[in-house]
């Protein structure tokens, strides 16, 4: 705390004017419309990708020339360091390609102690995520709290599930595997809801800032969370992974709540894998069946 009460940080600055230049690139794309690549089956990536990620590596380079830098598109720089930044240049590049205004550029800060092995991870010390499209920054650095557009931030007092705005996502690479639709089902019928928009930094971003009260995905990458991690934690919040123990950033699950309804996340996550409590849900051939009947004035919805 400086003099005056107020938080001082050290890193927020000066990535976020880093995040602030690489959104205000990605708003012009955004304004001209760019052609996405594919990745894989449903994994896209554009020229404003790449060109943020470049951006941002020569800003962080300048800024913090020891620090290391590992990011989406490639970058693998000094990574062996004291310091490294996981950026996601562009996260919600599926919505970004299709012109749906919500995405954003994420730079987390992991601090790594001398002699940590490299699958051990260190500690989260600086987030700063940019939503270019609503001019909105959200960062935290850590003991120090977090703040969006400089205003002190804090997850929601949503008490319990059967009250609570939920988000998601799923992922882009094997869709087929993934069992998450299971949980986007029983997690509607149990809540207010449940978002799907389509960029895990926000979304972790909104735990953080109280507009939604839980969040989870299966299937993601250091450059997704690092950031969002952070912010949810210094807002107040608890981010695990899904049985409830500490939250690795190659751990890929994740579970982020507002806290206060964690422990009934956590029991509905082992209920979910042993297969217990699952709410039926009509096929889609019992549903055409069923309206069949209501036609011929024999059945109800
Ligand atoms: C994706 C977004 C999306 C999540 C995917 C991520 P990208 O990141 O965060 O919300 O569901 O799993 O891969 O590819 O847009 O940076
Ligand atoms: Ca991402
Ligand atoms: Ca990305």
């Amino acid at each position: 705390m400086s003099a005056t009460g107020a938080t001082e940080f050290n890193w927020v600055p000066q990535a976020a004017a880093i995040a602030r230049e690489a959104g205000a690139r990605l708003r012009e794309f955004f304004a001209q419309g760019v052609v996405a690549e594919y990745k894989g089956d449903a994994d896209l990536v554009t020229v404003a990708d790449r060109a943020s990620e470049k951006l941002i590596r020569d800003r962080l380079a300048a800024a913090f020339p020891e620090h290391g830098i590992y990011g989406e598109e490639g970058t693998r720089d000094r990574i062996e360091g004291q310091f490294r930044w996981y950026v996601d240049p562009l996260d919600g590049t599926t919505n970004f390609a299709h012109g749906f205004p919500q995405f954003c550029v994420s730079l987390g800060l992991e601090e790594r102690p001398k002699g940590l092995a490299p699958e051990e991870d260190g500690s989260l010390v600086a987030a700063v995520i940019y939503d270019p499209m609503r001019d909105e920054l959200f960062v935290a650095e850590r003991g120090r709290g977090a703040q969006l557009n400089g205003r002190p931030m804090r997850v929601s007092r949503v008490p319990e599930l059967r009250e609570a705005l939920l988000a998601t996502g799923f992922p882009s690479r094997k869709r087929h595997r993934n069992p998450n639709i299971h949980f986007y089902q029983e997690f509607t019928l149990r809540s207010h809801g449940v978002r799907r928009a389509g960029s895990a930094a926000l979304d972790l971003a909104y735990v953080a800032a109280g507009r939604v009260d839980a969040y989870w995905e299966f299937n993601l990458n250091p450059w997704d969370t690092a950031a969002g991690v952070l912010l949810v934690e210094e807002a107040g919040g608890r981010v695990t992974n899904f049985s409830g123990g500490p939250f690795c950033l190659d751990s890929r699950e994740i579970l982020a709540s507002n806290a206060l309804f964690h422990r009934e996340l956590l029991g509905f996550f082992s209920d979910m894998f042993a297969g217990r409590d699952l709410e039926p849900i009509p096929s889609p051939r019992e549903f055409a069946e069923r309206c069949e009947l209501q036609l011929r004035g024999t059945g109800d919805l």
